[in-house]
This record gives structure tokens, C-alpha cells and sequence, in this order.
């Protein structure tokens, strides 16, 4: 079952010029730099009271980040809703005929299991599930 909003990711060119901006500007609470070396983004997260705000900038140019850049500009990237079991929850909007582009949880930062489903069955917007991890080995 989908429980919370777990973050909201925006993608950005350069996380020099756009943290400034959420940290002084807006005044969130910044909590760290992560970078995400299979996703080949580096991150700066944001504490939004129970959820995160996430910047993402490429770190390659063969990142998914590049590409929606070129083609969007930035942007709000995708939402990420938090689930306590992503892989039934992936079962059951299948059996809606949602695409996915995950077909099983995978590993994400921090532990978490997510998954992505396709925004052609989304309005519009790339959407995460996510669910904290037991890591299994
Ligand atoms: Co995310």
C-alpha cells in the first residue's frame, strides 16, 4: 500500500548554482550530498518535515539526467511515493496495466527497494515506489 509522499526529485544542471537557492533562499534544511554512482546522478537532499526534496544533477553524460535536460530543460523529474511493499505494489498496478520500467524492486540509495513506473501510464509524471530496505545479500 502507498503510504506518503517519500521525496520529490527536480533536475538540475549544476548543484553548485541550485542549492544555494533551496538552502538560503527558500530556508530548507539541507541534509547531504550523495552521489548515486549506478544512477550516475549526484544528489543534494533537502528535509521537507517527513519527506525530501532531492536536486539531481548528471554526473556523466550518459546520465538519465542528461537526456531529460537536453529534451525538458530542468525540472520536476519524477515523484516518489513510499510503499511498505513495492513488489506486490508493482503486481498490482501491472494488473492495471500500468508499464513499468522497473519489472522487480531494485536497490536505491540509502537501502531503499524502488521501483519506477512509466509516465505514459502516469499523466505525465515519472513516479517512484519506494520502500525502506532490509538489504538483502
Ligand atoms: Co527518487
Amino acid at each position: 500500500m502507498i503510504r506518503q509522499l517519500d521525496h520529490v526529485a527536480i533536475a538540475v544542471p549544476n548543484l553548485d548554482e541550485a542549492v544555494p537557492f533551496y538552502r538560503d533562499v527558500l530556508g530548507l534544511p539541507f541534509l547531504y550530498f550523495e552521489e548515486v554512482t549506478d544512477q550516475k546522478v549526484r544528489v543534494a537532499c533537502f528535509d521537507l518535515g517527513g519527506m525530501r526534496l532531492e536536486l539531481l544533477q548528471p554526473s556523466s553524460e550518459d546520465s538519465p539526467i542528461s537526456k531529460f535536460l537536453a529534451q525538458r530543460g530542468p525540472g520536476l523529474h519524477h515523484l516518489a511515493f513510499r510503499s511498505d511493499d513495492v513488489a506486490s505494489e508493482l503486481e498490482r498496478v501491472r494488473g492495471h496495466g500500468v508499464r513499468l520500467i522497473d519489472e522487480s524492486p531494485r536497490s536505491g540509495a540509502g537501502g531503499m527497494q524502488i521501483a519506477f513506473l512509466h509516465p505514459k501510464s502516469t499523466q505525465g509524471v515519472l513516479m517512484e515506489l519506494t520502500q525502506p530496505g532490509e538489504h538483502v545479500e
